[in-house]
């Protein structure tokens, strides 16, 4: 006779040494150490989110990418198996997100009418834009400092600015929607995050009557009078993309911007060679944008539910199971890269998974690489004695339930 017959709902059995998810960084551009013991057990693991429950983590490079590209696997928020990262996102788990919380063939609808704006020729006629930003914030800088705080001087008002520019958001409202994607993303309650959707959700409505009043040339007014007007996306669905366009847009790359400073400040040997091929169009600029990308990971925790069955790695993986992939675990794995704890400007990084992969692979990632590439090679041109203002240890960073970056970055030169 077995000892049970008691059949335990996978998820809810208890493991004996349950390894929490996520956890924070004890230094803001390597993985928690906390998650060592799970590179030993790559590329597929159990651990534990905030309410107890045991989901998959992916730490394998080549089962991530198996995984990223299984249509089986879903995006979906409200499938009652998704995985939710922590208690503030699971109450506000029955609001829908667009293209990212959207599984084919509609998510394939949404993103078609985005790609055009962000493709490689597209972002490139916006480089000339992108400087004169970057050139203009850091005027402003050199007038008022030293010493300044990188992230609100510069690292977020950069990727703000173009956002605004290329989807037609008034930068004026700046102060606002920074505030609300802040609540978004970090909280603290869950009551931030359902007033900061309902706040942006207003905000958009207002601005989309506005738009069909006065077009402008953002993205969004094409989205008006072509697509809306022809009933292609509905009022909610515009609104929603007009969300995460503008989220995703400034958040992400505002923090590779903070923390790749960081970084590069706290490794000066790479800093050197960086700069002796810094200047526009060098390789080794681009390649080190690449390289950053891989090493800091900033979008740690992509989440998914399975739909079906999976053979994966030797696992299988449920229909019903929560599936997580730690990118800053992925990228370090030995077996894609060499020596995979090294900042190497040199090493082939192209295929790292910073950006995702599979159907949700980031729509604004030519955009993002132009974005880091130009503040970072004009930042450390036009500062070249830039360093920091106060220790490193002291320099508070974000937690790793959201993205990873720096919460303030004092510097001087
Ligand atoms: C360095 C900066 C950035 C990083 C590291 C980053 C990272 C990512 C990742 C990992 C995903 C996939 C998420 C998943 O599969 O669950 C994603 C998707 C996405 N990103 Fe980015 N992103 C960055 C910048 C941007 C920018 C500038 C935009 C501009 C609009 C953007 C828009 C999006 C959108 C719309 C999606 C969803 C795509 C889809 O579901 O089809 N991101 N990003």
């Amino acid at each position: 006779m077995p000892e049970s017959i008691q059949t335990h709902p996978r998820n809810t059995v208890p493991d004996a040494n349950p390894i929490p998810f996520p956890q924070d960084r004890s230094c803001p551009y390597h993985p928690p150490t906390g998650y060592a013991p799970l590179r030993e057990a790559a590329p597929l693991t159990r651990v534990t989110l905030f309410d107890g429950r045991r989901v998959w983590l992916v730490t394998g490079y080549a089962a991530a990418r198996e995984l990223l590209a299984d249509q089986r696997l879903s995006t979906d928020r409200e499938h009652e198996g998704f995985p939710v990262q922590s208690e503030r996102l699971a109450q506000v788990r029955n609001r829908g997100v667009a293209l990212l919380g959207v599984d084919d063939p509609k998510h394939n609808i949404q993103r078609r009418m985005l790609i055009p704006s962000f493709s490689v020729k597209r972002i490139a006629a916006l480089r000339p834009r992108i400087q004169e930003t970057v050139d203009r914030l850091l005027d402003a800088m050199v007038d008022q400092g030293p010493p300044a705080e990188l992230v609100n001087a510069f690292a977020l008002p950069v990727p703000s600015m173009v956002i605004c520019a290329l989807l037609g958001v008034p930068y004026a409202d700046h102060e606002f929607f920074e505030e609300q994607s802040r609540r978004l993303l970090r909280g603290p309650g869950a009551e931030d995050i359902q007033d900061a959707r309902d706040e942006l959700d207003a905000y958009f409505h207002r601005l989309i009557d506005h738009k069909r009043r006065e077009p402008g040339d953002g993205l969004l007014d094409e989205l008006v009078h072509q697509r809306l007007a022809s009933g292609a996306v509905d009022r909610e669905e515009l609104v929603s993309l007009a969300t995460i366009l503008l989220v995703a847009g400034h958040e992400t790359t505002a923090n590779m911007i903070s923390l790749g400073t960081f970084t590069l400040l706290q490794h000066p040997d790479r800093l050197a060679e960086l700069r002796t091929g810094m200047g526009e169009g060098q390789p080794l600029m681009a390649a080190a944008v690449e390289e950053l990308l891989r090493y800091l990971s900033i979008a740690d925790g992509l989440m998914r539910v399975a739909k079906e069955d999976i053979e994966v790695g030797g696992e299988t993986v449920r229909a019903g199971d929560g599936v997580v992939f730690s990118t800053s675990l992925v990228n370090r794995d030995g077996t894609a890269y060499e020596a995979p704890e090294e900042l190497d400007w040199h090493r082939s990084t192209r295929h790292h998974l910073a950006f995702g992969f599979g159907i949700h692979q980031c729509l604004g990632q030519n955009l993002a690489r132009a974005e880091i590439e130009i503040a970072l090679r004009s930042l450390f041109e036009r500062l070249p004695r830039l360093r920091l203002a106060m220790p490193a240890e002291d320099i508070p960073f974000k937690p790793g339930d959201t993205i990873q970056g720096m919460l303030e970055l004092p510097v001087t030169w």
